[in-house]
């Protein structure tokens, strides 16, 4: 039987991946559970931010078994300051889906990894080539980068065709001899060689990369639409009485649904009844569709005062919310005030 050609794109990355690859604990496995944590991880997040969390997250959930039976709370407090708490929560229902319907097991196809919860064609095509040694070509911001400049695709990379194109154009370089290393390799080659403003002097891709032999690298990828950023006002009042703290758990359906918060001022006019001292605004917080600007106030309700407490919210010691998740919007309210005493008395930790 013919052995099947590497492509030249592929047999160039892959030789360059052999050289550069960063050494990283979730290239070192084939467990498919440490692996599926990682990407679930590095979804939204840069390698240096998530290392730290995989190690934590693997060490207090070491099997797929610990994750699903786990409390939500130390969940969501073990991945406290790496937002997008909905990667937190779907991640434990995948655990559990695995449990009840795959008996424990890592499915270990693509077509049956996509169908737990936060498993999109990326991660499904990362795990099942990484763990299985499945041909399914990986498509990311980085991949899209690479191959929108090798090979001039002008397609839009925010068009809805967009996927569909690279997958197949990605998928018709993938090597079956080893479909792991060429998707390592790609986005590896996306992260540091090929990257947003790239040194194309030292490319080994360069001499064939249609982009730079049309001198146009910078026209690449074709991005059309910028995605609408909302903008958002939150208050915060840090109402103090007797040394506790008034806060609630966000219940409601909403990204930060499970972490921990102060009263949020949702009606301006409910709250006029004693003085409040400014306190000063975290930093403007960046999501990738909303923009938020935070404004915040101390209030030290008087000791003897019957407040009448507002639905949702309990008191609660500076000790027992330092142990709550919280989002980096409140750690960052939380560090840049700390001459407020009983602010200092949480002592922030983003882990
Ligand atoms: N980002 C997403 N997946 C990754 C991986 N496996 N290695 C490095 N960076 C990544």
């Amino acid at each position: 039987m013919q052995k099947s050609s590497i492509h030249p794109f592929a047999s160039t990355i892959m030789a360059w991946y052999a050289e550069h690859q960063r050494e990283l604990p979730w290239r070192q496995t084939k467990d498919p559970y440490a692996i599926w944590l990682s990407e679930i991880i590095l979804q939204q997040t840069r390698v240096a931010q998530g290392l730290p969390y995989y190690q934590r997250l693997l060490a207090a959930f070491p099997s797929v078994r610990d994750l699903a039976e786990a409390e939500e709370a130390t969940l969501l407090r073990l991945w406290q300051g790496l937002g997008y708490y909905s990667r937190a929560r779907n991640l434990q229902k995948a655990a559990q889906m695995v449990m009840r319907d795959f008996k424990g097991s890592f499915p270990q196809t693509y077509d049956e990894i996509i169908r737990l919860p936060g498993v999109g064609p990326y991660t499904a095509a990362a795990i099942a080539s990484f763990a299985f040694d499945e041909a399914k070509a990986v498509v990311d911001g980085n991949v899209f980068r690479v191959l929108s400049r090798v090979f001039a695709i002008e397609t839009d990379i925010m068009s809805s065709a967009a996927r569909g194109v690279f997958t197949s154009l990605a998928q018709s370089l993938i090597p079956a001899q080893d479909p792991a290393g060429f998707n390592q390799a790609i986005m590896e080659f996306g992260a540091l060689q090929c990257t947003p403003a790239p040194d194309c002097s030292v490319c080994p891709l360069a001499v064939f990369c249609q982009s730079n032999k049309e001198h146009r690298v910078a026209d690449f990828p074709v991005k059309s639409k910028k995605t609408k950023v909302k903008e958002i006002q939150m208050d915060y009042l840090v109402i103090e009485q007797n040394g506790l703290l008034l806060v609630r758990e966000r219940a409601e359906n909403s990204i930060w649904k499970g972490l921990w918060e102060f009263y949020l001022i949702e009606d301006e006019t409910e709250w006029p009844a004693f003085p409040r001292k400014a306190l000063k605004s975290p930093p403007v917080h960046l999501l990738s569709h909303r923009k938020i600007k935070c404004d915040a106030w101390h209030v030290q309700v008087p000791d003897n005062f019957a407040l009448a407490i507002p639905e949702g919210y309990v008191w609660i010691s500076p000790s027992d919310f330092e142990s709550k998740g919280k989002s980096v919007l409140l750690l960052n309210l939380i560090t840049d005030n700390l001459d407020c005493p009983i602010l200092q008395d949480i002592s922030p930790t983003y882990l």
